[in-house]
């Protein structure tokens, strides 16, 4: 059944993936139910395994390069703590975005986002609230699995990524069978009993995909322990210039939302909101979807990968003609439309819209002039050029002048040379702003106003909210709890 699900789908990316999403929508689980919460309570009627070791296993695996098809990739190759449990390679962050698979020469379609606070995003199907038109619900940029451990099951068996296939078809045995023979198999059966391998493999898989999910729920991925965290517990100063950047980024002059209107802003909370999470500590993400306009990457590798018969299960028959419909890659298919659904018009006005990533991290970097780039293919490659992207989408080269994506065709006429490329998805339906006002009621995403040494601000307020603020500074207050 997964296999026909893969042959059905070859003409997408990320097949594998996709496999697991069909299996798990049945099984929805209740929001924040997942890590060691559920461990505990879930797993076992009576004693369940301990939540500590469960998690250390989890880590283990994590880490564990036995598990990919050739050996050599784990989940950590593309999810590095020291880059923000993101890529921890400069030169394919700066030269590519989306990230090189187990298998040489293939490509996932879209750039390793952050593993960490995913744990606090809401769960399930992305559904739409009726109160502001957003969808919300589901990990991934396309919110195609709906919690952690269904999620870390799609990378084992996706043809791009990790590779477990036989005959092109997701085989999550071989995943099974390397854990039961790898370094961490005593450990395995320390946690979940002496005869645990002898269970179906949907057992022990999904007991893999839980221990992982069970890990990525812990303080360690989550610790909340930026110099924004630090100043809130009124432990630190921000600099002036970080919290003129907090201000811009909340509009407000306390830097909490809702405080009495600062000079300018920016509207970066309003999608990166600062509501606490279940642990007390803001998120900086609803992990709501939307359309913020970004360009294609045209050094997107995903393009070259056109050979059918090198990649039966994960090739690129578009070519560089691929788009990315991003939620309306899911949602129509789901409803048993085409991906996109162009012809139809994109109905239920999806195509475009990318789950929120949290900002927390991302500055994180493992040495200052390491590069990362942003946004789900990749595209923007420092947080100065995310910052000015926002502020100038919709702006060209002669002051003033605007670009109005409800046009027809909103590049006739212009004088000046637009800022950036066009959006891989203009549509008017799903951009945010698209018309590109500069005020109003409403988003102003393209056309914020904000002065170079304010985009400066921003970029001085992202870079305080990277975690082992003390641990950097050479300050030896440990970070609470
Ligand atoms: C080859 C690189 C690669 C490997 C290996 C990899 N990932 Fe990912 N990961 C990605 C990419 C790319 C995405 C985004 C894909 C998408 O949204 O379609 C992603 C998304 C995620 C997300 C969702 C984050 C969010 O905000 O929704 C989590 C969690 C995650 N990966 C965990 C894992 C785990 C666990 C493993 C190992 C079992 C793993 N990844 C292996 C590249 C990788
Ligand atoms: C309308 C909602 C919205 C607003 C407003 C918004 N963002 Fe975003 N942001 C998003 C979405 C959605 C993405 C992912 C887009 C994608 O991948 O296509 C994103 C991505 C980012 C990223 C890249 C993160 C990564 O890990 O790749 C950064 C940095 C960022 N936003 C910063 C900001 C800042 C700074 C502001 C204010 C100037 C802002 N955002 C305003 C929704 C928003």
């Amino acid at each position: 059944m997964a296999g026909s699900l893969i042959r059905k789908r070859k003409s997408r990316r990320h097949s594998g993936n996709r496999v697991t999403s069909g299996v798990t929508l049945a099984a929805a689980v209740p929001l924040f139910a997942v890590g060691i919460l559920s461990m505990s309570t879930k797993t076992k009627a009576q004693v369940g395994p301990d939540p500590r070791l469960v998690a250390q296993l989890g880590k283990a695996l994590f880490f564990e390069a036995d598990l990919s098809n050739p050996k050599g990739m784990s989940c950590a190759t593309c999810h590095n703590p020291d880059a923000g449990f993101s890529f921890p390679i400069s030169l394919i962050n700066q030269t590519q975005g989306p990230v090189p698979g187990a298998v040489p020469g293939r490509f996932g379609n879209r750039k390793p986002p952050t593993v960490s606070y995913t744990r606090f995003l809401p769960q399930g199907t992305p559904t739409l609230d009726p109160n502001n038109r957003e969808y919300q619900g589901g990990l991934f940029y396309d919110g195609r699995v709906p919690n952690l451990t269904e999620q870390a099951k799609a990378p084992f068996l996706n043809p791009n990524e990790m590779n477990n296939t036989l005959h092109n078809v997701a085989n999550p045995a071989a995943v099974v069978t390397a854990v039961s023979v790898g370094p961490n198999a005593a450990l395995f059966k320390q946690v979940y009993g002496p005869t645990v391998f002898q269970q179906p493999t949907a057992q022990v898989y999904q007991l893999i995909a839980q221990s992982i999910a069970a890990w990525e729920g812990t303080p360690e991925v989550n610790p909340f322990t930026s110099k924004y965290d630090a100043f809130l517990e009124g432990r630190v100063a921000l600099t002036a210039q970080e919290m003129n950047g907090l201000r811009l980024f909340t509009g407000s002059v306390t830097g909490r939302p809702g405080g009495p209107a600062f000079t300018k802003n920016a509207e970066c909370s309003s999608c990166h909101n600062l509501a606490p999470t279940t642990a007390g500590h803001d998120l900086f993400t609803t992990g709501r979807y939307f359309n913020i306009g970004l360009p294609k990457n045209s050094h997107n590798p995903f393009y070259t990968m056109t050979d059918p018969i090198a990649n039966p299960a994960g090739y690129n028959p578009l070519g560089y003609h691929f788009i990315d419909f991003g939620l309306g890659d899911f949602l129509y298919p789901l409803n048993g439309l085409p991906s996109g659904a162009v012809a139809q018009g994109d109905p239920l006005a999806i195509d475009g819209l990318f789950k929120t990533p949290t900002v927390r991290n991302v500055d994180k970097r493992p040495y200052p002039l390491f590069i990362k780039d942003y946004g789900h293919n990749g595209v923007i490659k420092s947080l100065k050029g995310a910052v000015h992207f926002y502020n100038t989408r919709n702006l060209t080269t002669i002051a003033g002048e605007v670009i109005d994506f409800t046009k027809p065709n909103p590049y006739l006429g212009l004088k000046g040379k637009p800022f950036w490329p066009t959006p891989e998805i203009p549509s008017a339906k799903t951009l945010i702003n698209p018309a590109g006002h500069r005020t109003g009621p409403g988003r102003h995403i393209g056309n914020l106003g904000l002065t170079d040494s304010e985009e400066n601000d921003l970029v001085a307020f992202l870079r305080a909210l990277s975690d082992g603020y003390f641990e950097r500074s050479g300050n030896t207050v440990p970070p609470p709890p």
